[in-house]
């Protein structure tokens, strides 16, 4: 499996992942998305929606704000109880979270200089901020940790408009915000992060089927995306481990080349949170289930997964290095599907440029193509091996004559001549396959 420093100098290499605002020295714990890593991205979040919701009529999508009312996050627990344990050190003035120090740790002492440590302190890990133009505690604002609170809260609204029975979901995927101690790992732990997650609302008498249901189909999402299923695991959290909010929980685990490691929980939250904005708003978020007659707070089983995670566990599951002729290609392949670039349209000389162009404008309607017309015809082909592109596409003198271009596959490395016309038909019969 690939290393952290080789998986990190290519995402900076190839325009995956950039620290954020590197020209200043870059902030601790965010990072931006160049070319290539936003259209990952992208094609993840697509992937994610239309399986959870376009796909599906018994779940629905919305997109809210960052900033809620700051009522929220009373009544979701978070004002009160999101909190990590911190410790500084006395000498070298670095900060830890108490609860995750690094192995060989001595109790007390600074991992990196020895010196003492203060006792833990709870730091809450809310970024706040200030709605308005004055500063003053009124108005107060926070955001948001999670997404999915304003699912709950906007869950009457949401399910009168969609005319939802119970079971139905809410979908949303949008940017969450952590002020951690110890962001790292590159973007596996963050401090400004997009979370996919998914509130299914349903009988509580049907919520253990209906967890058992969410955790095997989110298990069958990471395989359909591509990521090898050796590196996937399912981790039933202890008792001693679940969240106060939470009846059960399971994690869907990948491999990192730092180790086993969360990617998504599936939890069973109960009525918790619709109980708690119930109280805290005092409006009536119950439903009325007209067939079994009765008002019930439904159950919630919800799905929540961070987008920057799967896209380093896609980045570090696409990764390989091949010997070809004593020289290493480094290939990033994806699952087509996921692929920056679908198709690369290579001119063999500037001189072909304007009917390679012509041909890549055709393909655009129908894939995520690229002109490349820079350098050696050998570095277009590395560089697209190293952004995953499936499949790149060359025009050279002969294809005035024969109508024809040369076909490369970025994993097999074979090329086929293909005559223009049966092009897009040959590549949608290769993509329908993958
Ligand atoms: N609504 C439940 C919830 O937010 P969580 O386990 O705290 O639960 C869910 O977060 C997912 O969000 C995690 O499995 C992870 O994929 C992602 N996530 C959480 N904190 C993150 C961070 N600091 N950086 C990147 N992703 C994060």
């Amino acid at each position: 499996m690939v290393d952290m420093e080789t998986l990190v100098s290519l995402c900076k290499r190839r325009g995956f992942v950039f620290q954020s605002s590197e020209i200043y020295g870059g902030i601790n714990g965010f990072w931006d998305f160049g070319p290539a890593g936003c259209e990952l991205k992208r094609r993840i979040k697509d992937s994610w929606w239309q399986r959870m919701v376009q796909e599906r009529n018994d779940v629905v999508g919305i997109d809210t704000t960052i900033i809620a009312h700051p009522q929220t996050w009373i009544a979701s627990g978070h004002v009160n109880s999101f909190n990590d344990p911190m410790v500084d050190c006395k000498g070298c003035k670095r900060r830890f979270r108490a609860d995750d120090m690094p192995e060989g740790y001595v109790e007390g002492k600074c991992p990196e200089c020895g010196a003492e440590l203060t006792q833990a302190r709870e730091f809450n890990l809310m970024f706040q901020t200030h709605v308005g133009a004055t500063a003053d505690s009124a108005a107060l604002a926070y955001m948001r940790p999670e997404t999915c609170q304003s699912i709950f809260t906007q869950f009457r609204n949401v399910q009168g408009v969609s005319r939802k029975k119970l079971p139905f979901g809410i979908a949303q995927i949008g940017k969450a915000f952590r002020n951690e101690i110890t962001p790292r790992n590159f973007i596996f732990r963050s401090r400004e992060f997009e979370q996919m997650e998914m509130e299914f609302f349903c009988h509580a008498d049907e919520s253990e089927k209906w967890h058992e249901y969410w955790i095997e189909e989110r298990f069958n999402w990471f395989k359909a995306i591509g990521v090898k299923p050796e590196g996937l695991r399912l981790r039933p959290h202890d008792q001693g481990e679940l969240a106060h909010y939470a009846k059960g929980c399971t994690d869907v685990e990948y491999q990192m080349p730092f180790g086993w490691s969360e990617m998504e929980g599936i939890a069973n939250r109960t009525d918790y949170d619709l109980n708690n904005h119930m109280r805290e708003s005092g409006k009536d978020l119950a439903y009325y289930d007209d067939q079994r007659k009765e008002k019930v707070v439904p159950y919630v089983i919800e799905t929540s997964v961070g987008v920057d995670r799967t896209a380093l566990a896609v980045l570090a599951d696409a990764y390989r290095e091949e010997d070809v002729k004593g020289e290493t290609r480094v290939v990033m392949g994806f699952h087509p599907s996921l692929a920056p670039v679908q198709v690369g349209v290579l001119p063999l000389s500037n001189k072909l440029k304007e009917q390679a162009q012509k041909l890549e404008i055709d393909l655009r309607r129908h894939f995520v193509s690229e002109y490349d017309d820079a350098g050696s015809i050998g570095k277009r082909y590395r560089r697209h091996d190293e952004i995953g592109t499936p499949f790149c596409i060359t025009y050279d003198f002969d294809s005035e004559a024969d109508h024809a271009v040369t076909v490369r596959d970025r994993d097999t490395m074979q090329q086929e001549r293909i005559a223009i016309d049966k092009l897009l038909g040959y590549l949608r019969d290769r993509f329908d396959r993958a």
